[in-house]
């Protein structure tokens, strides 16, 4: 039921302060000051052994999964690859005895996804689920994982089982970075900042009668580039999907900058360039991109940080979610993207619940 919602989208893009905290509930552990994730059916030592891993997914997973190849990285110093699993099944991947595999997928049926996590059991791999739906297919065959707990996505773009893979992300890199690297008062940092998370995302989306506003403005645009740098990327790219889902407009993601590698050459007046420009350690990177584009007369559209008033001098449009570390402004980024595509799609007229030639479900190779 959509309630007093226009779309289900929508709806689910609201629900997101509830599924953040249903992804987080019981696997926070201030004793310990780690994340606990005892569906993975592994020991510390077992965790402690792992190498390399590989994390996989298609569309929406996929950039989930690039997300947790930074957070990984950078929290628990272990090389991560992401792979996209219709390229996994078939690439004859060399791997070590000490990789762990995971498999993310919102609905759990995917067949590439299934088919991947089928390949990489097959070469003897702890392969591990990260699924919302309960019991489903890749829930059932997996070697153990983590439940997003997201509630039914009814919306074929997904927007909330991307954000709880998010916080997943984060939860699983707090773990094998406490078991590595983190010491005890780092850990309950981490822990800390995740409590506020709900909240935070409730904070993001007051933004949305701002976003609509935005959304309005641009929505006759032919085209859309998205750009955002390390965690950023991914969700540029997400950015982009969202919006060639739902509006069939254009949209193309890139780290900014790759812009001066060739895709500056798209810059013109109706183009806009959305730059998710958080106040961080590139964000004066991220501001000469900007820079760029306008000297181009390029429409820029910036997402920057609460209390930050650089970006005006640079931007056409800045939307300013809360100040945050690292390892949740992605989370947050995600929001005013989604809305956007939400809200261009509106204005279009278009059905965004289910938008033409998608499924919920892509259950055939
Ligand atoms: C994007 C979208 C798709 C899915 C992809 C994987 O909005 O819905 O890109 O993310 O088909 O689906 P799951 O997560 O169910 O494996």
């Amino acid at each position: 039921d959509k309630g007093t919602y226009p779309h289900y989208m929508l709806k689910e893009i609201y629900e997101q302060p509830n599924s953040v905290r249903d992804a987080m509930r019981g696997r926070l552990s201030p004793e310990e000051a780690t994340a606990k994730l005892g569906g993975l059916n592994m020991t510390n030592a077992d965790l402690r052994s792992v190498e390399r891993i590989i994390l996989c997914g298609c569309g929406t997973a996929f950039h989930a999964a690039m997300v947790g190849e930074y957070l990984i990285e950078s929290l628990a110093h272990i090389p991560v690859e992401c792979e996209f699993a219709s390229e996994l099944r078939y690439r004859n991947l060399p791997t070590d005895r000490d990789t762990l595999v995971f498999v993310i997928s919102q609905s759990g049926e995917t067949a590439d996804t299934l088919a991947a996590l089928r390949e990489s059991q097959r070469k003897g791999h702890r392969t591990l689920g990260i699924c919302n739906s309960v019991g489903s297919t890749i829930a059932r065959e997996s070697d153990g994982g983590v439940y997003m707990h997201a509630g039914p996505e009814i919306g074929v773009a997904a927007t909330k089982s991307f954000t709880s893979q998010l916080t997943i992300m984060t939860l699983l890199a707090t773990l094998l970075g406490r078991i590595r690297y983190l010491s005890y008062a780092e850990g309950l940092e981490i822990l800390a900042n995740l409590e506020r998370l709900p909240a935070l995302v409730s904070q993001t989306l007051e933004l949305d009668a701002q976003v609509a506003a935005i959304a309005k403005k641009y929505a006759k645009a032919p085209n859309f580039l998205f750009m955002g740098r390390q965690a950023n990327y991914p969700i540029a790219l997400e950015g982009a999907l969202k919006l060639k889902e739902i509006s069939y407009i254009a949209a193309s993601g890139y780290p900014s900058a790759e812009l001066k590698h060739g895709v500056i050459a798209l810059v013109n007046e109706v183009t806009p360039s959305v730059f998710i420009a958080p106040r961080d350690a590139v964000f004066e990177k991220n501001v000469s991109n900007i820079e760029e584009v306008k000297a181009r007369k390029g429409p820029v559209i910036a997402i920057g940080t609460e209390g930050n008033d650089h970006l005006d001098k640079v931007a056409d449009e800045v939307i300013r979610i809360p100040q945050s570390p690292d390892y949740i402004t992605p989370i947050l980024a995600s929001i005013p993207l989604q809305l956007l595509a939400y809200h261009i799609a509106a204005e279009l007229g278009c059905d965004v619940d289910k938008p033409r030639n998608l499924a919920k479900s892509v259950t055939v190779e």
